[in-house]
């Protein structure tokens, strides 16, 4: 066959196969009409989320999106790809689902294989009984008794933090602040999750800012790779591709080991999340007397904790510092809380001080408002349910999400939402707003484990920071931050450039 006769087979292939996908395509494309539910209307091939793959936006605002083209609706049917996806916009409704229907939908809906990957056996991955069980297991890790005492970590590493700043202060240079607020969080989490002091603000190549920032920053093959555990799983089941990578696996592998190992040969016993980890690894779980938690088990927790404790917290106070730079109002206000607050307490943080200062809450509320890390809650339907007071059902396997990025921007909810104005957190403009319109955490039993964890390490860190220095905007600022639309937490593409100028009256 001539090379002519190769090309027009080649592109018959080619024919066929987009006119079998489009065909398939179009009979997936009706399975919301034909359940009678209200949906949006999908394109050829991407359904309602195409945008996602030309990574033009974020899945965050992409979902936000889809939430303002839902105006009116309490709900309603999108499609990724081939998969439906039931979106929820009703704040009532999200109450039923994320709570007291919560049988219904108390899993995640990743697919993963813990024989390629196990270290996707950790808290948020895991489903029904499994991560029940671990999640009781593991609550008291994140009480108000154990955070006291991580405390003291965390004010340690707030000091290097500020002492990390002065250079810039002193020569008066712009400063790139999620890097240095990252390197304090991974400090933090380093210390309480592993207790192992890293100083990523004294060591700019520490190993531990290294990986953590290789496990966000996903390589092509990865990003690929988490699609089609999403689209179709069976794809990289089959193929035997781990979701997370073998190299950070190895890594966060020969940390715990080598941890618990010198802890356990020198009889060390630390007030960490690791140290409960290991009296887990000791003791027999549950009735059927089955062994203690394995090494593999333990680091899927660890990684997790890691992954879940740095960035979000550090993407939050640095969304906080651009606004405070950008609304000195609020920075004045706030600076002068906190050093009133301290001066009671002879200039010190301490966790009875942090309660005290309400503005600073406030301020920490409505920067999760405006950036919710986490931009949209997922879960899975475990079995048919039927939505109250109407004949529709939602089917066993689909996902339903709720657009919390949506919500947070919602005028009705949020008036000017585009306004950072922590008086929306004041308790009379709360008692007027619905519940379950204000979504950064979760919400249910599924809600975020390391909720006071995050708060508390962002306040302190604030705290550290504004009792000595004043932020302000630079030539460098961009007037409003770009969204990275490669990161699954809400990131500043370019980061957020300040200057830090010392108080006049510091501590
Ligand atoms: C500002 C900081 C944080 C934010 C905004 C945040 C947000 C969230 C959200 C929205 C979820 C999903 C909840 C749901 O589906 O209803 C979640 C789950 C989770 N978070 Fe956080 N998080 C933060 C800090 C932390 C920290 C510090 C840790 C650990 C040290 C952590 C560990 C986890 C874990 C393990 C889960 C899965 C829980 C489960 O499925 O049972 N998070 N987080």
């Amino acid at each position: 066959m001539g090379i002519i006769s190769w090309l027009a087979v080649t592109f018959s292939v080619v024919l066929i196969l987009i006119g079998v996908l489009y065909l398939y395509l179009n009979v997936a494309f009706l399975y919301w009409r034909k359940r009678n539910f209200p949906y949006l209307r999908p394109t050829f091939p991407f359904g309602n989320l195409g945008v996602l793959l030309t990574r033009l936006k974020s899945m965050g605002e992409v979902y936000a999106d889809i939430y303002r083209q839902m105006n009116g609706m309490k709900f309603g049917g999108v499609y990724l790809m081939h998969r439906p996806q039931f979106i929820v916009r009703d704040p009532e409704m999200i109450r039923n689902f994320l709570i007291k229907d919560f049988e219904y939908f108390h899993d995640h809906g990743f697919v993963f294989d813990e024989k390629i990957d196990p270290l996707t056996g950790n808290l948020f991955m895991l489903t029904g009984k499994k991560w029940k069980d671990l999640r009781a297991v593991l609550s008291p890790t994140f009480s108000s008794g154990k955070m006291k005492i991580m405390f003291e970590t965390m004010v340690e590493c707030g000091q290097g933090l500020t002492e990390f700043l002065d250079e810039y202060a002193y020569s008066k240079d712009n400063v790139e602040m999620n890097e240095v607020v990252a390197k304090f969080t991974t400090d933090v989490i380093a210390s309480c999750a592993f207790g192992i002091q890293c100083n990523c603000l004294k060591h700019p190549d520490a190993e531990f800012r290294r990986w953590g920032k290789r496990m966000i920053e996903q390589s092509l093959m990865e990003s690929i790779i988490g699609i089609l555990y999403v689209l179709v799983p069976s794809i990289p089941i089959f193929f035997n591709l781990p979701l997370t990578s073998r190299s950070v696996s190895a890594f966060f592998r020969k940390v715990v080991r080598e941890t618990i190992e010198f802890r356990e040969k020198n009889a060390v016993k630390r007030n960490d999340f690791l140290q409960l980890l290991i009296d887990l690894k000791n003791q027999k779980r549950g009735k059927e007397d089955k062994p203690g938690f394995t090494m593999d088990e333990i680091t899927a927790q660890v990684i997790v904790f890691f992954v879940g404790g740095f960035d979000t917290t550090s993407v939050t106070m640095s969304f906080c510092l651009y606004e405070l730079a950008m609304n000195m109002d609020v920075q004045t206000r706030l600076s002068t809380e906190i050093n009133t607050v301290l001066q009671q307490y002879n200039g010190r943080v301490t966790y009875e001080a942090i309660k005290e200062m309400k503005y600073l809450d406030k301020v920490v509320s409505e920067t999760l408002r405006k950036y919710p890390p986490v931009t949209f809650l997922n879960r899975h339907c475990t079995k048919d349910y039927n939505i109250p007071e109407t004949d529709l059902v939602i089917e066993k396997g689909v996902q339903m999400v709720v657009p919390v990025l949506g919500l947070h921007k919602d005028p009705e909810y949020f008036p000017d939402p585009e306004k950072f104005d922590p008086e929306r957190f004041n308790e009379e403009t709360k008692s007027r707003r619905p519940n379950y319109v204000y979504l950064p955490f979760g919400d249910g039993p599924r809600v975020c484990i390391g909720k006071r964890f995050g708060v508390i390490q962002t306040k302190v860190g604030l705290v550290c920071l504004l009792s000595k220095y004043e932020f302000q905007v630079c030539d460098k600022t961009a007037d409003s931050l770009k969204i990275d639309q490669r990161k699954f937490i809400m990131t500043p593409t370019e980061g957020v450039w300040l200057q830090a100028r010392y108080r006049s009256d510091p501590f």
